[in-house]
């Protein structure tokens, strides 16, 4: 099983039957309320209608067609609808079927721009400490999470990390967005300076980290960043596997913060996880950087037998159509101040020693039992699971990323139980 204690999960499993809405309802019948849209991913509550409909039209109709030297209209209607939604100039897309492969995509894509542009030297990639970009080869290598990267070798050469932003001695119980910390992003142009601006191809981070705890960027970290990237001819890539489609209550982080990467990694919300699907915007520069030469050449070297697949295009299209319809991401915006109060009505909760929010997502982080990390928000994850709340838990912080159909009764729901397990664990 994936990121599971395989023979523990085993001796007592934990196994969902069916779903609707905000709620699952598991083998033996009971009702979960979804704290965590499954994986950050079903934005639009479970089992809609419109999207099954949609992925099932779609099966009868064109089940396959490759897409190498080939096509078929989904992906290029899905890509015109979503260079829409996207600021500015990041109006080219490029599908893929995970978060992991939009990250790996989006690192090869900065790489070859860099080199058809005859700027070969810069091969190097900057990640974060602590940052979460999947589990491909390139996605650990920038990642900043020790165990997924010990355990496989030397992994991609020529990889560097900024520090992470996380600090509670400083920031502990802030409201959205921590005051301290901007002056980290300065760490890049140390970075820079030792490995000289001319060898570095870019920089990647989550603009909100969720699956390392939850980690909310300070108040101007991210302009800084942008503006040492565009000061060094790095390419800034943006992460939003998670907080793309609406989880901050807007479309995007880079709405949500007003800055502009060069390049987007994008998956989970795109189809309301109904069907795998992620997807790469490019800003136009990157794009035209690779249409050039001989027009019989093939641009770019990359590609999945299931990019663009036509039940993953049906899927997403419907779940746009239910976003725009419903005013979800507005929703979401609108819900945050409801949010935030109750998130943060945890403080003086037993072991809480951190809440953390914005937009729809929350971290609740816990004192460590000594010697025994990640215990007590693993006993946290199991008591509310019986209890009938899905949480998610990374190390001993507890991560919340509801769908964004909720009500404020589920918002209710989910903080009374947190409470009172809060109480139960020892
Ligand atoms: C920021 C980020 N990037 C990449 C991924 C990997 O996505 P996937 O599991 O679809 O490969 C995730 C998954 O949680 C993520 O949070």
């Amino acid at each position: 099983m994936p990121f599971t204690a395989n023979r523990q999960f085993k001796a007592k499993p934990r196994l969902m039957a069916s779903a609707n809405g905000m709620y699952y309802t598991t083998v033996d019948g009971r009702q979960v309320l979804d704290g965590t849209a499954g994986l950050w991913c079903v934005n639009a509550g479970h089992c809609r209608d419109k999207i099954a409909r949609a992925i099932a039209q779609q099966a009868a109709t064109l089940d396959f067609a490759p897409t190498f030297q080939m096509g078929h209209p989904g992906p290029f209607a899905l890509a015109e609808r979503l260079a829409q939604m996207l600021p500015g100039d990041l109006n080219h897309v490029f599908f893929t079927n995970s978060g992991s492969e939009s990250v790996d995509t989006a690192l090869k894509i900065a790489l070859a721009y860099h080199r058809v542009r005859g700027d070969a030297s810069r091969t190097r990639l900057i990640g974060r400490e602590r940052g979460y970009h999947g589990v491909g080869f390139g996605g650990i290598s920038v990642g900043g999470i020790a165990p997924n990267r010990k355990f496989f070798g030397s992994m991609l050469p020529g990889v560097d990390h900024l520090p992470h932003t996380h600090n509670l001695e400083q920031n502990a119980f802030s409201k959205g967005q921590p005051t301290w910390g901007a002056h980290l992003a300065d760490e890049l142009e140390r970075i820079v300076v030792l490995h000289d601006p001319s060898t570095i191809a870019a920089v990647i981070v989550e603009p909100v980290a969720g699956s390392t705890g939850v980690l909310i960027p300070p108040v101007g970290y991210l302009e800084r960043l942008r503006s040492l990237c565009t000061k060094y001819g790095i390419l800034l890539i943006f992460d939003e596997v998670i907080t793309g489609f609406g989880r901050l209550g807007t479309a995007f982080a880079t709405d949500y913060f007003g800055v502009m990467p060069d390049l987007v990694a994008a998956a989970k919300g795109i189809t309301n996880a109904a069907v795998p699907m992620g997807a790469v915007f490019a800003r136009e520069g990157i794009y035209n950087a690779f249409m050039q030469g001989s027009e019989q050449m093939i641009e770019l070297f990359h590609g999945y037998t299931y990019s663009g697949h036509p039940l993953a295009c049906a899927a997403a299209q419907a779940t746009l159509d239910i976003y725009e319809e419903e005013g979800l991401f507005e929703r979401a915006n609108a819900l945050a101040p409801y949010w935030e109060e109750a998130v943060h009505s945890l403080k003086g909760a037993p072991h809480v020693i951190d809440v953390r929010n914005l937009g729809l997502v929350a971290g609740i982080e816990l004192e460590s039992i000594a010697g025994q990390p990640s215990a007590r928000a693993y006993d946290c994850l199991v008591r509310c699971f019986e209890q009938g709340l899905l949480i998610r838990t990374t190390g001993d912080i507890i991560a919340l990323s509801p769908p964004l159909i909720l009500e404020k009764q589920h918002i209710d729901q989910m903080i009374d139980l947190l409470g009172t397990v809060l109480k139960q664990v020892s």
